[in-house]
Order: structure tokens, then C-alpha cells, then sequence
């Protein structure tokens, strides 16, 4: 079951003929200066094992956003859940955009189709993102989905020779508006 975004765009499960585009994506400076994660170049052997290694039913789910056009697909992005955590329901969300797609609303979009379906689907009951303290769309983005800003973990991120803070969001089942 593939996860609507809107009329054109589409969440699918990550596959491995995208893997080139998603390591075109991380290995973006810019991209990298963004996440938390994914800091070091990767190569396709690597990516490939990688990708071959990950366990079945695992408590990641991992998604490409696509837009379809006269048949042919776009790759756009990726986004996930990490940390599943199918006890205490709760799981991380995170997302990257190509930076041709950024700043069209579409980031918002996601977040909203993916909280959709990470409670009313998984049936969870809390999502939290983690978001670099400079990284301001990012944290506009989840502030407009309804995530609140719970808590600030100091100098946590390194990054070009400097520690950076790193911000938590959450939201719960029950502070999704429509
Ligand atoms: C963060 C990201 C997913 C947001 O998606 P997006 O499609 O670019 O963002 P949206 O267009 O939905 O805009 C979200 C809000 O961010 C703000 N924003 C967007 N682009 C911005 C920019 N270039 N500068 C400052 N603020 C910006 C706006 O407030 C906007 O809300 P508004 O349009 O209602 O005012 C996307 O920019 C991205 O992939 N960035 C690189 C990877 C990343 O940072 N991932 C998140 C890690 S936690």
C-alpha cells in the first residue's frame, strides 16, 4: 500500500534501483549539513550491502517520494520512520528533499501523509523529529504539522569543527488536526 501525499505524489517503500538517486542526495554537502546522520561520502558496494543487509520486519520503515508523469516516475525524496518502538508506539520521522523540490509546500505535505499513517494505520501514538538548531525550514515545516518544540539536547551534533544544538519535536495521535 502506497501512501498519497496528494494528487500527484506518492510514498513507496524504498527500493534498491533507488539507490543511486538517494546517494546523489546524501552526498550533497548541503544535504548533509542538514541531517543528522548520513555524514560520511557513501559509495554503491557499501550502499548496496547496506541496503541487502536490512532485516525484514524491522522496526524501520523507509519511503521514496515519487510523482508519476505520463507514466514515468519522479524520484523527489525520501522520508521515514526510525525506532519503531511497537510497545510504547512511538516512532522518529524524517525526510529529505531534492533542493529542486524544497520550499513548494511539498515537505509539509509529507509530514502530514506520513503522521496520517503512522497513527491511523501503524497505530501509533507519538512521533518525534529531531531537527539542527540552524535548520529553520525544517523546523517551520514541523511546527506547521502541529509538532511542538519539547526540548533542546546542548552541543549535540558535530559538525565542520563546531557542536552544534539539536531541538526534539513531537506530536501526538491526538493533536493531528484536520
Ligand atoms: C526540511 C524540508 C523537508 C522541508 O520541506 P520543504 O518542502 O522545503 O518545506 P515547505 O515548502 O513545506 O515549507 C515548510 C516551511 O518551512 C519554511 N521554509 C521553507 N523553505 C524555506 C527556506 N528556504 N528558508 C526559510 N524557511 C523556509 C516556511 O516557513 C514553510 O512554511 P510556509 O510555506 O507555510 O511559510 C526540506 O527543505 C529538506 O528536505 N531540507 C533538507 C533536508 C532536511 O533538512 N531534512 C529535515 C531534517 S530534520
Amino acid at each position: 500500500m502506497n501512501i498519497q501525499v496528494d494528487e500527484k505524489h506518492w510514498l513507496r517503500s524504498l527500493q534498491e534501483s533507488d539507490l543511486g538517486l538517494l546517494r546523489g542526495l546524501l552526498n550533497q554537502p548541503e544535504i548533509e549539513e542538514s541531517l543528522v546522520g548520513w555524514n560520511f561520502p557513501l559509495n554503491p558496494d557499501e550502499h548496496l550491502k547496506w541496503f541487502r543487509g536490512l532485516p525484514l520486519g524491522a522496526t524501520t520503515q523507509r519511503f521514496s517520494l515519487v510523482r508519476t508523469l505520463d507514466g514515468s516516475e519522479e524520484w523527489l525524496g525520501f522520508a521515514g520512520l526510525w525506532d519503531i518502538n511497537w510497545k510504547d508506539r512511538h516512532a522518529e520521522i524524517g525526510l529529505a528533499l531534492d533542493p529542486k523540490y524544497q520550499g513548494q509546500g511539498l515537505g509539509k505535505k509529507l509530514i502530514r501523509s506520513l503522521s496520517e499513517y503512522a497513527f491511523s494505520v501503524l497505530n501509533l501514538h507519538r512521533l518525534e523529529a529531531f531537527v539542527l538548531a540552524y535548520n529553520g525550514p525544517s523546523r517551520q515545516a514541523f511546527l506547521k504539522c502541529g509538532f511542538s518544540h519539547e526540548g533542546t539536547f546542548r552541543n549535540k551534533v558535530f559538525k565542520r569543527g563546531t557542536y552544534f544544538d539539536l531541538e526534539l519535536y513531537g506530536l501526538l495521535a491526538e493533536e493531528v488536526t484536520p
